[in-house]
């Protein structure tokens, strides 16, 4: 087999690496363009591994100030194992500022992100709720599309929590369609609905405290979506209360970091942009 060439994902490279990430169904909360592979492309970095002429993987980014999230790492089955993730991995990483990541069950995958300086903090879990049932509204009620204040404040409390200023990244989501924030003095939670569904996060607040509360307001926002999506620190106080009002763990993922620089009681991430 031919030595892998990683390089910067370009335009011609895009239905490749598309097509990995639907192999993956990543793509599933993103139905429309731009999607979160477009904003890593945009706010932080887009790599892919092609292998005899073949996109056989990619790797993305976000930042957050110093901080290096990130959110893809995937091979196709055929080229796993041959250290094409390792290469991409390695082009793909700064190697001494803080970095985070949700890892997946891959041992693979756990071991590079262990050799490339995280370690494990906390489960994530994914949890979801379903229909509630009764009578549909004629629409959904909630706050208008977010204005630019809001989406300022927001972002000053997401620094805090998750450790680094993502101004840009959060401005570019609040004007996606279905997008809506719910901010107070002490936190703030961005909400998406697309089609019967509703993903929250990212969400925060001072407190752990705060952060439930504008979590719970967010969700409660939403009684008549299909299914309601929340990405939970293991550590967030939160989880126990979700669980036993009848939430699903629908998925699970090692939340991963280089250093202490979020705040794991006070945070909820999206799932995608972190
Ligand atoms: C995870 C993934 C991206 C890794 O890419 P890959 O090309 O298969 O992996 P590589 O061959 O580059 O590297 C794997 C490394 O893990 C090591 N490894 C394999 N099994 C291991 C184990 N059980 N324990 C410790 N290390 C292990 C290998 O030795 C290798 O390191 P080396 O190249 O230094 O020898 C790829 O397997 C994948 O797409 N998996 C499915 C999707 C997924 O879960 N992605 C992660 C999302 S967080």
């Amino acid at each position: 087999m031919a030595e892998p060439i990683v390089r910067a994902a370009a335009d011609a490279d895009m239905p490749g690496l598309r097509a990995v990430a639907d192999h993956y169904r990543l793509l599933g909360a993103w139905p429309e363009r731009p999607d979160f592979v477009d904003a890593e492309r945009e706010f932080g970095a887009l790599l892919v591994g092609e292998v005899d002429g073949t996109i056989a993987g990619f790797g993305g980014t976000l930042r957050r100030g110093t901080v290096t999230h990130l959110g893809d790492l995937f091979v196709l089955p055929d080229h796993q194992s041959s250290g094409l993730g390792r290469a991409i991995l390695s082009h793909l990483l700064p190697r001494d500022t803080p970095k985070v990541t949700f890892a997946s069950d891959d041992k693979r995958a756990f071991a590079l992100y262990v050799r490339n300086g995280m370690r494990p903090r906390c489960p994530l879990l994914y949890l979801k709720r379903g229909p509630l049932g009764g009578r549909p509204a004629s629409r959904e009620s909630g706050p208008a599309a977010p204005g630019d204040a809001d989406v300022r404040a927001a972002a000053a409390m997401d620094a805090h929590v998750s450790g680094g200023d993502r101004t840009a990244t959060l401005t570019w989501y609040a004007g996606l369609p279905g997008v809506t924030l719910h901010v107070s003095g002490a936190g703030y939670a961005f909400a998406r609905v697309a089609g019967d569904r509703v993903v929250i996060g990212p969400a925060g607040g001072v407190t752990p405290q705060d952060c439930a509360d504008i979590v719970l307001e967010a969700v409660n926002a939403h009684p008549q979506a299909g299914r309601v999506h929340l990405a939970v620190p293991g550590t967030h106080p939160l989880l126990p209360l979700l669980l036993e009002a009848g939430w699903h763990i629908g998925d699970m993922d090692t939340l991963m970091t280089s250093d202490d620089f979020m705040r794991l009681d006070c945070y909820t991430p999206h799932p995608d942009l972190g």
